[in-house]
């Protein structure tokens, strides 16, 4: 079987597409289509069908070409010899027809599909956009206003609502190849046109009115400084105003400018990321994984809830246990609060809301969850009671139930200890709201097995979670970079900027959101209890936390009391800038010594970004995390980095880890050894002129 075949049956042309995984266009499937076309335009068929064998139609452009010199046939061309064929060509989708994929289709001049296929545009999460026609021929089909909603946000739609958008001629509800072959006999019999979508002229008076400028500002606020999403407005109304050719010379000028760009680069290293971050390093290939069809939590606070829910979303049964009653209506209610705000939005409908209220059941005995395949516990941050509740679990659960933990900070291996099964407990950390973040950190101790592992791992995939495997340390791979990230925010604070000049500057480099706003959120009191429990060597200098404690210790805990680094309106929840934290600012300031100045923008980025990268280089000389990429997926889907920077490592590389360096350099002589202190491996591959990524290379 070779990648493209063809055969005629009767008189109608099949081509088959065979390139595992993802019938993505590489090179020996542009040169495979481009020829059977060329050569099926003189033989017997009448008409040629385009399908794919695998789980998918063609699913793009072959991502890992765009960093290498391109190799004739362009996909450009390949699709012009497929829209100029003398018979018509039919594209015969099933699962997902996307980007290059779905301009394969486009060009062709009709379209069925499989009810449950998909097509869509994401090129846009990769800073790219469609380069092969797609902005020319999708609003010559679906109109103005849904090209520019379909491409700038780059989300598929089903098979079934690209008929109602005029993308597919006909929805095909069993076999593909049998409706596809009806399809064409159809089109034979009734002499079907060669449709050539570049021939439709758009009606340019149907356009609203000013929509162009309406969405280049409406991406600026949300998609903030990125390229691709406003390219993408431009080549659309490219399509309104220029002749088919000149659009696509536009559109093709517009691809390889964003093609070239960092913000590309970091996208596209982000989308291979996500996919490596799921491989265990060392895995024994015969490791099995154990089945996970009922699961426990124990607590349903803040975290539990949103647990369940996750669960629960994936038609897993759960077992919620509080300490009493009370407490379980009281988590219950909250999560059919959450429920209902998901079908106020239009999220999930009434009868999916009451199925999934159906899987979540409230107890409060051990005994109830002898026979769950897993238990995740999320109590109080409290090692001595975590380890009560793993003594409990141990005596109650059956053999083979992995006993989990979403702790935030504590050691895995000495909850581990408090059972007599260390090989089956693991961490599972989960980010807040945990029904929606999609991070998972499976944290392993030292002695959690393989399977229990390799389950934690592809439970993920289940749950719509992307896992990222960390070892044991105080902190994990987030939260343990999170504390000098919060650290400088802290002395920035001090040494004279405000809550709102952080969070801001943080915000305009394009963290999601900043500092102290995020620590209002998850309440002051969570970080002044761990700092309670700390030496006072650990706590490190006085200065760096006598403001976040000051506030708690007056009752400003963050949202969660109206009051912190903010005032909060009660209705609206909107911050506004309070003078009285200003106040109590420069009276610690005065209290450590500290002369206030001002403090501008960059510094204050610098001295947050690059403390967070010198840690993250020692979290991987610990072996903390697999490899660099790991810590991008951790920090772009867990903490709000901007993804078009790629993550705080993938961001070092791209600035050079000699500027990195020198920055940290910089900032030693400036604030001291204690804190600035380049990581070991940072310095060595700064010197070498190397990067973390050749460095991971090295290692694999
Ligand atoms: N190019 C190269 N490799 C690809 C690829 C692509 N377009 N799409 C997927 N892969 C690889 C993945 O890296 C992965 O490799 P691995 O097994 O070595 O890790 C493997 O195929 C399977 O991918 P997934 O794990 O993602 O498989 P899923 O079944 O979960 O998802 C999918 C399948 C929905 C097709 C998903 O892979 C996907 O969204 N792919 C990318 C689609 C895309 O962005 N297309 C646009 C590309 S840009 C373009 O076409 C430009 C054009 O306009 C010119
Ligand atoms: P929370 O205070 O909102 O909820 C804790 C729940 O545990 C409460 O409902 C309480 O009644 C229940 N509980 C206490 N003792 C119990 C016991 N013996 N048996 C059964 N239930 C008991 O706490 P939150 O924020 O949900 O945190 C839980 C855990 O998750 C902590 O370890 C925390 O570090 C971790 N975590 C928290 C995150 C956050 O953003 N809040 C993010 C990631 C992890």
């Amino acid at each position: 079987m070779s990648i493209v075949n063809y055969e005629v049956i009767g008189d109608i042309g099949v081509i088959r597409l065979n390139n595992p995984p993802v019938n993505a266009l590489s090179n020996g499937v542009r040169e495979g289509i481009w020829g059977v076309i060329k050569n099926a335009q003189n033989d017997a068929s009448k008409v040629l069908i385009l399908l794919c064998d695998g789980d998918t139609f063609i699913a793009g452009a072959d991502i890992t070409e765009f960093s290498k010199p391109p190799q004739p046939p362009a996909l450009s061309e390949v699709i012009a010899e497929i829209e100029n064929s003398n018979k018509p060509v039919i594209a015969a989708i099933h699962g997902t027809a996307l980007g290059g994929g779905f301009e394969v289709a486009l060009a062709c001049h009709y379209r069925c599909a499989l009810a449950s296929a998909k097509v869509g545009l994401p090129e846009v999460k990769l800073g790219l956009l469609p380069g092969a026609g797609g902005t020319q021929r999708v609003p010559r089909l679906a109109g103005v206003t849904s090209a520019l909603e379909l491409i700038t946000n780059g989300t598929p739609v089903t098979a079934i609502k690209a008929a109602e958008m005029n993308l597919i001629d006909q929805v095909i509800n069993d076999d593909l190849l049998n409706g596809a072959l009806s399809f064409a006999r159809e089109l034979i019999d009734h002499n079907a046109p060669l449709r050539r979508v570049r021939d439709i002229s758009i009606d340019t008076t149907s356009i609203p009115k000013g929509i162009f400028d309406d969405f280049r500002k409406r991406l600026e606020i949300e998609a903030h400084s990125q390229l691709a999403p406003q390219h993408i407005v431009s080549c659309v109304e490219a399509a309104t105003l220029l002749p088919f050719d000149e659009g696509l010379t536009k559109e093709l000028d517009l691809f390889i400018e964003c093609l070239l760009s960092d913000q590309s680069a970091a996208l596209r290293h982000l989308f291979f990321a996500e996919r490596k971050a799921k491989k265990i390093q060392g895995l024994p290939k015969d490791t099995s994984t154990r089945e996970i069809n009922s699961v426990g939590i124990i607590g349903g606070g803040t975290m539990g809830g949103g647990i369940a829910m996750s669960f629960a979303n994936a038609n897993i049964p759960v077992k919620l246990l509080e300490i009493n009653q009370p407490s379980i209506e009281k988590a219950i209610k909250a999560v059919e609060n959450n429920y209902n705000l998901s079908v106020q939005k239009g999220k999930l409908t009434v009868e999916q809301k009451i199925h999934c209220l159906s899987l979540i059941k409230g107890i409060t005995d051990y005994s109830e969850l002898a026979e769950v395949d897993l238990v995740i516990e999320a109590v109080f941050e409290n090692m001595e009671l975590k380890q009560e509740i793993f003594s409990e679990l141990d005596q109650n659960c059956k053999p083979g139930t992995i006993l989990s933990t979403n702790t935030s900070f504590q050691d895995i291996d000495q909850i581990a200890a408090a059972t007599n099964r260390p090989q089956d407990v693991i961490g599972l950390h989960f980010f807040s709201p945990a029904n929606v973040m999609k991070l998972l950190e499976v944290v392993r101790g030292s002695k959690s097995s393989y399977q229990v592992i390799a389950t934690a791992m592809q439970l993920a995939k289940t749950i719509k979670k992307i896992p990222v495997l960390a070892g044991n340390c105080y902190g994990f791979i987030g939260n343990r970079m999170l504390l000098p990230y919060a650290r400088e925010a802290q002395l920035c604070l001090i040494e004279g900027a405000t809550p709102d000049q952080i969070d801001t500057a943080m915000q305009s480099w394009g963290m999601a959101m900043g500092p102290m706003a995020v620590a209002d959120l998850a309440g002051l009191d969570v970080g002044y209890k761990a700092r309670q429990g700390m030496s006072k060597a650990q706590k490190g200098d006085p200065k760096t936390f006598c403001i976040a404690d000051a506030l708690v210790e007056m009752g400003r805990l963050g949202q969660k009391s109206g009051t912190g680094y903010y005032r909060y309106d009660p209705d609206t929840r909107k911050r506004k800038n309070d003078p009285e934290v200003l106040e109590i600012i420069e009276a610690q300031a005065k209290a450590q010594g500290v002369v206030r100045r001002p403090i501008p923008n960059d510094e204050i980025v610098n001295r947050l970004i690059f403390a967070m990268i010198n840690e993250g280089a020692k979290i991987l000389e610990d072996g903390i995390a697999q490899r660099p990429s790991d810590i991008d997926v951790v920090y772009v889907y867990g903490y709000g980095f901007p993804a078009h920077r790629g993550g705080p490592m993938h961001y070092a590389d791209s600035i050079g880890l000699a500027k990195v360096y020198d920055s940290l350099c910089a900032l030693r002589n400036q604030h001291g050894e204690e804190n600035w202190t380049p990581a070991p491996l940072l310095v060595r591959l700064a010197l070498e002129g190397r990067t973390f990524t050749n460095w991971a290379n090295d290692q694999s």
